[in-house]
């Protein structure tokens, strides 16, 4: 399961870790929620694996839970406009000023700028890709695949069509969070996971419209550490905020999970540090990551 969007940040390396610390724990919870989901890739890897039953999406911004639930239950729309869409840079200059209020309207909005727009970004100040004039080897439809996009869509139509994918949710995180006993009242703590990637401690601001501030960060921290009633796995970037806020507390524990990558245009490898923080209570042994807290 390959997402329709780009995301900055999108933790795809982080699955397999993930799949490995649900799948030591038995029973494996059978709801994993992901209330910062973005362009979703855990979620839909973990259901595309069969490691999780049922998955719901949330997001605070409008563009990106319309999408979700656009490609999840209206595909068949979403796939026929996205085909009669314009993929040039007089039309990005229209789908940036443009604010639909419908949620195809916006969902076909976020489709499209995702798709045309540096590293994804919906908001703010980042151009087309290959700049406005095109003179780049990279043009603005460089990412812009039509069979690829439809297989995608189709994907996570399918999951939802097969009741693997329950629901879209558009909500800040605390009303996702607080939604689960209403919602799953049935399921039991052990039964729900919580996956979390909230945006970056540092560049947040630049990347997203609904930026997190250190209080948010804080404020997180503390619903997580005041006991909740499901299993949750936090990601962040390994920085000095994240490893105060979670490290040396005894009621989760605190993974270190380093990542080598060749960065975009060089020839170097990178090595860029993560960090899990989680409830689960059985931590497999593993060469991916280190326990920071003992
Ligand atoms: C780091 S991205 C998530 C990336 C995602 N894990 C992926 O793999 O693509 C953070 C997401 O959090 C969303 N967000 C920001 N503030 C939020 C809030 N207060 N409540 C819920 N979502 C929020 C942003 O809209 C963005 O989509």
């Amino acid at each position: 399961m390959i997402s329709p969007l780009r995301y900055p940040g999108a933790k795809r390396q982080l699955v397999p870790v993930i799949e490995g610390l649900i799948t030591a724990n038995i029973p494996p919870p059978r709801l994993l929620l992901e209330p910062f989901c973005g362009g979703a890739t855990t979620t839909l890897r973990l259901l595309g694996s069969g490691a999780v039953e049922h998955g719901v999406l949330s997001d605070v911004d409008p563009l990106v839970a319309s999408f979700w639930k656009t490609a999840a239950f209206d595909s068949k729309w979403l796939i026929d406009a996205m085909n009669g869409l314009e993929i040039t840079v007089a039309e990005w200059d229209r789908w940036r000023e443009a604010e639909p209020r419908k949620r195809r309207d916006r969902a076909l909005k976020c489709l499209f700028l995702n798709r045309t727009t540096f590293s994804g970004i919906l908001h703010g100040r980042a151009g087309p890709i290959g700049g406005r004039s095109q003179t780049s080897k990279y043009k603005i439809d460089c990412r812009f695949g039509l069979d690829g996009l439809t297989r995608r869509i189709n994907g996570v139509a399918d999951l939802a069509a097969t009741g693997r994918l329950l629901d879209v949710w558009r909500c800040d995180w605390r009303t996702a969070l607080a939604r689960i006993p209403k919602d799953f009242g049935s399921l039991s703590a052990s039964e729900v996971l919580v996956y979390l990637d909230p945006p970056y401690v540092d560049k947040a601001n630049w990347l997203y419209e609904w930026s997190f501030k250190s209080a948010h960060h804080t404020k997180l921290a503390s619903v997580l550490r005041s006991g909740t009633p499901f299993r949750w796995v936090l990601s962040y970037d390994d920085t000095p905020t994240v490893r105060e806020l979670y490290c040396g507390k005894d009621d989760h524990i605190t993974l270190h999970v380093p990542h080598r990558y060749t960065a975009a245009g060089s020839e170097k490898r990178t090595v860029k540090d993560e960090l899990l923080v989680t409830n689960l209570p059985v931590i497999p042994e593993s060469e991916r990551y280190r326990v920071l807290d003992v």
